[in-house]
């Protein structure tokens, strides 16, 4: 949905960088970003594209080289002191994983993405019946299912958040999966989850929540949700890349059978036939990544010292002030809610005439804004709404009003370009 109205929050210029609104500490927490120090053509950069993958801080940074440079060994299959160590590096991260999330740890699975849990439930759920999506998830949650199942897609509002009706419609007859995002990651908005766990528990089908555009933002509790399945990326959330999370519930994860089987995945292996490790081993067959795994346990440990409330608190301020900030651009059109409250952390944009990846380049190249354009892998969305490829801008807790303002500022400048070329 196209919205162009004044959206109700009090922004003001804002002071500086070091103090906002929600006392939140900006400057001390950029100081621990080392590519913040990164000027392009002498302008500081501006990094709006944490949707797409987060910056790293230096304590995730320096995790990550402590271990190749103290502890560098494979897990869980050597009795020397590194392999120890280095085992006990990586379980102490599923640790800190598992208590972030409220879970135990034999229901964490290191995977290399999103992506990969995503796969992992399609291609290991053993139940019968249909798979319901939303036209609002990403192409690695329904792509999956494709060819393997049959999928039925939810609609949305026209703002693009679940629609609850057309969910109900959909999980009416032989359901056994009800997949949803908690935050879209093309328009921002902030599903109404519970309800849609809810929904597929009274027909009997399980829950999978797709926590990618959530997880880094927002305190996460899989009890207080009752999800039967949540997946996210630690690349977004401060953590290296090629390392992601399958939370599933205990009793689902026994009986699933592993898609991937090979070495350290099993107790003992006959000729013939072989016996399969505890949760969460049998999922994890091969080297896993280790260092993304430790890097990502550093990032909870981060994230967990400045408070996932005040990171869900400052990202609110970032959303409001950028909403009214763009929405004030007379040729701009912003989309999705324009409800700051339920948003989270991303504004999807266009200026019809220019096209979004020709936008994002001239962003980079004269201001040294970082934004992501295109369909942001929910193509099915854009068609569904009729919404052209957009520009998004994302934020996370290294990002300041200030930087919001500059965006501003530099699309005035590029409207004003373009509205002289026109003529
Ligand atoms: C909502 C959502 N789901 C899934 C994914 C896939 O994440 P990854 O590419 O890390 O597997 C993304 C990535 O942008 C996402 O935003």
């Amino acid at each position: 949905m196209v919205v162009k109205a004044q959206c109700d929050v009090a922004a003001q210029a804002p002071q500086s960088a070091e103090s906002t609104r929600t006392g939140f500490d900006v400057a001390r927490i950029r100081a621990d970003f080392p590519i913040l120090q990164r000027e392009v053509d002498g302008k500081p950069l501006t990094y709006f594209d944490s949707a797409a993958t987060s910056l790293k801080p230096t304590p995730v940074i320096e995790a990550v080289t402590r271990f190749y440079t103290e502890s560098c060994a494979n897990i869980h299959r050597g009795v020397h002191l590194l392999s120890m160590e280095a085992s006990e590096l990586y379980d102490e991260a599923r640790r800190k994983v598992a208590r972030f999330l409220n879970a135990d740890e034999e229901e964490i699975v290191f995977v290399r993405n999103a992506t990969e849990g995503l796969n992992l439930v399609c291609h290991c759920l053993n139940r019968k019946g249909a798979v319901v999506a939303t036209l609002a998830d990403h192409h690695s949650v329904q792509l999956p299912w494709l060819e393997r199942r049959e999928l039925r897609y939810v609609g949305v509002e026209r703002d693009g958040s679940l629609n609850l009706s057309s969910l109900r419609k959909a999980i009416r007859r032989g359901t056994a999966l009800v997949c949803v995002p908690h935050v879209s990651n093309a328009l921002g908005v902030i599903n109404p989850v519970e309800e849609a766990i809810a929904l597929a528990h009274d027909v009997g089908a399980l829950a999978l929540v797709d926590g990618s555009q959530s997880v880094p933002h927002m305190p996460t509790d899989v009890q207080a949700l009752g999800c039967d399945f949540l997946v996210f990326s630690g690349h977004k959330m401060l953590g290296p890349s090629g390392i992601g999370v399958l939370f599933g519930r205990r009793e689902l994860l026994e009986e699933m059978q592993p898609f991937l089987r090979g070495g350290d995945m099993n107790k003992e292996v006959h000729k013939g036939w072989y016996v399969p490790e505890e949760l969460p081993g049998k999922f994890e067959a091969g080297t896993p990544n280790i260092e993304g795994a430790i890097g990502l346990g550093a990032a909870v440990d981060y994230l967990e010292s400045i408070g996932m409330e005040n990171i869900e608190d400052h990202s609110g301020e970032l959303t409001a002030f950028a909403l009214q900030e763009l929405s004030g651009l007379e040729k701009i059109r912003v989309h999705g809610p324009l409800d700051p409250v339920r948003r989270s952390s991303s504004v999807a944009f266009d200026l019809p005439g220019l096209e979004a990846h020709g936008l994002a380049k001239m962003l980079s190249n004269r201001y040294a804004i970082m934004v992501r354009s295109g369909y942001h892998c929910a193509q099915p969305l854009h068609e569904e709404l009729g919404i052209p490829q957009t520009v998004r801008a994302s934020f996370y807790l290294y990002n300041t009003l200030e930087e919001i303002g500059a965006l501003g500022a530099a699309l005035r400048q590029v409207m004003a370009a373009y509205t002289r070329a026109a003529v």
